[in-house]
């Protein structure tokens, strides 16, 4: 060893070069075994050969995607180890298991078409490709936004011309009809239900979408199966291996221990975590309904089998997978199991399995937890940017309701201190409403910044939305009340949560018009902060609730159902701009172009808030090297009024500012005077010469 400064270098004799046609990227591995020794630089032998041999037994094709493939695998599979050990080291199989997920990544990227694989290459950019303003998507049921899978392909028509290019299928995979959780309990996880279609109708669609340039976003229901599904079979009738795909316990000492610590999901619907399976005589885990077993990560078999399936929805051309609930895939007695480090570690896992065998398809982890825990969800310390490429912002979404039912924006902008560490290169899915409820979950020390009572607060919000609170235009309902302590979500469509509901059962013209401007300012105010802008299906024609689902026992338990309609196309007219649903479309449509227009709304960590001059107006700027853009949102139902010096003070030099929105040109008033934005109203100004 010579010392040279403060640095050592091992003395090495260089190896001969190999020739260069045959060089194969794994054999790069070698180039280390030839010139230190295993000692000297903590090489990892083993590794190393497990690493060579699976590439070799995999007889892999010297075919550029075959190399870049192994580059990637040599590249992470010390991490990949790494992660491994910390689960399951302490067991006598983990390296069964290491050899089994190595195994899956290489057999999946042998699996992986062509096209797939050049896709992949093509979102292989400086910059990740789902940071773009040029995507905008749309979750929906297939069934009761379209039909059928078959039928869908006669609504990319509709979806196109909306400028919607990606989306989301809620779940499609078989589940049992009446114990089904809107397909979040699936009981086969590669057979897509009779009710949607069949998988060939799937990857028809895919192709059909790819070849229109639009993208296609699945979920992976990771922490639980439906108990219907072969595992929990097996497990019921008593096999040893499938039993321990699952949390069994002979009596209710664990559980009682358990549920201590465990928040409840459904307290209504679906009270404790636990549930007595009587062909065992045992108690099974089921955090969510009792007909949802959740799965045993403790068990590296379990994590084996669900990242084939992973690997399956990715080989079916998946752009974005949606992880459901990943803060719960990790239990421990004693904690609320919720968000425990070994979630993370398993994620970061997955993501490194994915990146190296199936790059091109990006992760978003739903985690609709406290604003510091989703952050965790992007990856910390070394992993930052290394996790979840997507999370929801659960907490700006639910803000952006407590701001137009309060006409303040104070809470909303004590809140993004936090927001703003997403770190650069990964994103948001920005939202006003999902398949699910709302959760009032940021922070009681954000409303406490904004001068309220944490506790008033939410009440206040809660008898809002569901209508109870006195002249409230709102029509929606509480979701999962806790009677232990109070906690509710709210449930209601994004129409009826705006008023438009009540306004149009009252006939009332002007609240009809005030709901409108609510609906659109809801939206534009999340589509141009950074992040992909999911709209929910039926929202875009500003459908109210749907109560029929009180009618279907499989249903009505749960009234998440109401903001789940069933379209009725007939009676839809977007052409007729003189209708709700016509006025809300072209609204939305407008709303998409524009985001499209301005790359500077990519997410890029390019994001910065205004001073809060108003406190009814949420203002923040994007900016770029040589672009500004201020986009300024009045939240109260009055005209709000904004000094110019609130642009001013964000760098803004020009005497005349352009609003993309009604392509209109203002000229700029001294720091005395005012900007009037009308009620509801929103502009995205930009300085011109
Ligand atoms: C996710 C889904 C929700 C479902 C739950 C259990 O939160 O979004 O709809 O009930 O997971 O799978």
């Amino acid at each position: 060893m010579q010392q040279h400064g403060n640095k050592l270098y091992a003395t090495a004799t260089k190896p001969e070069p190999e020739p260069v046609s045959t060089w194969v990227p794994w054999k790069l591995l070698n180039i280390s075994t030839k010139t230190y020794s295993d000692k000297e630089i903590m090489y990892n032998h083993p590794l190393h050969q497990q690493v060579k041999e699976v590439l070799q037994s995999a007889a892999l094709k010297n075919a550029k995607a075959d190399n870049e493939m192994a580059v990637r695998l040599i590249a992470n599979a010390a991490d990949m180890q790494q992660l491994f050990q910390q689960l399951y080291g302490h067991r006598a199989d983990a390296e069964k298991h290491f050899a089994e997920l190595l195994q899956t990544v290489v057999t999946a990227h042998k699996q992986r078409s062509a096209a797939l694989q050049t896709l992949d290459a093509s979102k292989q950019t400086a910059e990740p490709w789902f940071i773009s303003n040029e995507l905008v998507g749309m979750s929906l049921y297939v069934d009761r936004f379209a039909g059928s899978l078959q039928q869908l392909e006669h609504k990319l028509d509709y979806l196109d011309r909306l400028g919607v290019n990606l989306l989301h299928l809620m779940p499609i995979f078989e589940s049992p009809a009446n114990e089904s959780d809107g397909g979040y309990a699936v009981s086969d996880f590669r057979k897509v239900d009779a009710r949607f279609g069949t998988l060939k109708d799937l990857q028809q669609l895919q192709q059909t979408l790819q070849q229109r340039g639009m993208y296609m976003m699945l979920d992976i229901v990771l922490n639980h199966t439906s108990h219907r599904h072969e595992w929990a079979e097996k497990a019921r009738q008593g096999d040893p291996f499938y039993k321990d795909f699952f949390y069994f316990f002979p009596d209710r000492t664990l559980p009682d221990q358990y549920e201590q610590t465990m928040p409840e999901i459904f307290p209504e619907s679906a009270p404790g975590s636990f549930t007595w399976v009587p062909e065992l005589n045992e108690w099974v885990m089921t955090v969510f309904h009792n007909y949802q077993w959740d799965l045993n990560y403790s068990n590296p078999a379990v994590l084996v089998a669900m990242l084939d399936t992973i690997f399956f929805y990715a080989n079916l051309g998946v752009d974005v997978l949606r992880i459901d609930a990943p803060a719960f895939i990790w239990k421990q007695l004693g904690t609320t199991s919720q968000n425990l480090p070994q979630a993370h570690v398993l994620l970061r896992l997955i993501k490194l399995c994915v990146q190296t065998a199936t790059p091109g398809m990006a992760l978003l982890g739903e985690a609709i937890v406290a604003p510091a825990e989703i952050m965790k969800y992007f990856g910390t310390d070394r992993f930052t940017a290394r996790e979840c490429d997507f999370a929801y912002n659960a907490t700006h979404m639910a803000l952006q309701w407590d701001a137009i039912a309060t006409g303040d924006t104070r809470v909303m902008l004590a809140a993004q201190h936090e927001l703003l560490r997403k770190p650069y290169g990964t994103s948001w899915i920005t939202y006003t409403r999902c398949h699910d409820d709302i959760g009032l979950g940021y922070d009681d020390y954000m409303i406490h910044a904004a001068g309220f009572n944490p506790w008033e607060h939410r009440r206040f919000l809660k008898d809002y939305f569901s209508g109870v609170y006195e002249g409230s235009p709102a029509k929606g309902a509480l979701f999962a009340v806790n009677p232990k302590t109070q906690d509710a979500r709210i449930s209601g469509s994004l129409a009826s949560l705006c008023g438009l509901e009540t306004a149009l059962r009252n006939n009332d013209a002007a609240a009809i018009d005030m709901s409108l401007r609510k609906i659109e300012l809801m939206q534009a105010h999340h589509f141009f902060m950074g992040g992909l802008p999911m709209l929910f299906y039926g929202d875009e024609i500003g459908c109210i609730n749907d109560y029929t689902y009180l009618n279907d026992s499989g249903k009505s338990y749960d009234n998440r159902w109401m903001h789940r309609p069933m379209i009725q196309w007939d009676s839809i007219n977007i052409d007729d701009t003189a209708t709700v649903a016509g006025k809300v479309f072209a609204a939305t449509q407008q709303l998409i172009a524009l985001r499209k227009q301005l790359e500077i709304v990519s997410d890029r960590s390019n994001l910065e808030w205004m001073t809060p001059h108003n406190i009814h107006v949420a203002g923040y700027v994007r900016h770029l090297p040589n672009r500004r853009l201020y986009c300024v949102f009045n939240f109260s139902d009055k005209d709000a009024w904004l000094t110019w010096y609130a642009f001013r003070e964000k760098g803004m030099h020009f005497s005349r500012m352009k609003d993309h929105v009604s392509g209109q040109q203002l000229p700029v008033g001294s720091d005395r005077e005012y900007l009037v934005l009308p009620a509801y109203g929103y502009m995205l100004l930009e300085g011109v010469e």
